[in-house]
């Protein structure tokens, strides 16, 4: 049967450790080809370059031939509807990742798909950009139990991918945001009531921040929200990472960020591009983390070990 990776509620904590190890594996060895004669179709509803380009490599570097569809092109829900078009790629491809704005369009995707739905991102969650942060904070030899994860700023998307990678891995995961930006209820519900980790919302970035060992933030205005500008603007004053913030943390935190930055706004260019930020880690990860994915969901397995 296929396995769709909509988000990290599909994995579980072995699956996660299984899949760090298989991006080991593959990034140390370009001889693997587990997606030889396969293809793979990749919507992207709304921009990106991160996404774009590491799922496009990747499917290339594992010997599938990625296939790329804009929404100008294929007009998902206006063009054509998102159960037409699941049941059409899944004829032609091996598996359809797809950046959406709609959460529900894409659990759509996967109702009508045969073959596996991967999310790249909706406005909803985040989970290959999670998966490759943990990656990277275990790469860096910092992933330990309890972990201290101070997210300032929106609770967005990727906070909410967070929230479900605190069900897999023990951590204190702490969100300052500013009243009426809190992540989605019932995946906070879920976090909260799981009892794997500590998860809480604070409404001040130094709570937050105070010896934390990762400071994560993301933009304010996600894609999409670009009219609520102004208002965005002011309610997140002061919910910045700079340099005082940063000498809250553990004296060997880290600084993360899933990019596009905004200098200046969400974090200080100092902080974002000073020697705690791993964030260019963190994006080469995506890369790894990906392949491991696909080589999971689709691979072939003659010849390699997954
Ligand atoms: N972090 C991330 O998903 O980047 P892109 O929007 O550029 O893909
Ligand atoms: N929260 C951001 C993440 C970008 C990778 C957005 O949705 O635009």
């Amino acid at each position: 049967m296929k396995k769709d990776f909509i988000s990290l509620n599909d994995i579980t904590t072995k699956e996660l450790f299984e899949l760090f190890d298989l991006a080991d594996t593959l990034r140390s060895s370009s001889a693997r080809q587990p997606l030889a004669g396969k293809t793979v179709a990749l919507i992207f509803q709304k921009p990106s370059l991160r996404t774009r380009v590491s799922f496009e490599v990747g499917v290339h570097q594992l010997g599938g031939h990625p296939v790329v569809l804009s929404q100008e092109g294929i007009g998902v829900g206006t063009r054509e509807k998102a159960s037409d078009i699941a049941q059409l790629l899944s004829r032609y491809n091996n598996a359809i990742v797809a950046r959406l704005y709609d959460h529900k369009i894409l659990v759509e995707l996967a109702q009508h798909s045969t073959v596996p739905v991967i999310n790249a991102l909706t406005d909803l969650s985040h989970p290959c950009q999670i998966l490759a942060d943990v990656y990277t904070l275990r790469q860096h030899k910092i992933l330990r139990d309890g972990i201290k994860i101070a997210f300032i700023g929106d609770g967005n998307n990727v906070v909410n991918s967070w929230l479900e990678m605190s069900k897999l891995i023990p951590m204190h995961f702490v969100l300052a945001a500013p009243i009426g930006y809190e992540p989605n209820t019932e995946i906070l519900k879920s976090a909260q009531n799981n009892g794997a980790s500590t998860v809480e919302i604070v409404r001040s970035p130094e709570d937050a921040a105070r010896n934390a060992d990762v400071l994560y933030t993301d933009v304010w205005i996600s894609m999409g929200q670009e009219n609520e500008r102004e208002k965005r603007m002011k309610d997140f004053a002061g919910f910045q990472i700079n340099g005082k913030l940063l000498t809250l943390a553990q004296p060997n935190a880290v600084v993360m960020h899933c990019l596009p930055a905004h200098r200046e706004e969400e974090i200080t260019a100092d902080v974002l591009e000073g020697t705690r930020s791993i964030v260019l880690d963190e994006a080469e990860n995506r890369l790894h983390i990906q392949k491991a994915i696909l080589a999971k969901l689709i691979g072939n397995n003659s010849g390699v070990i997954l």
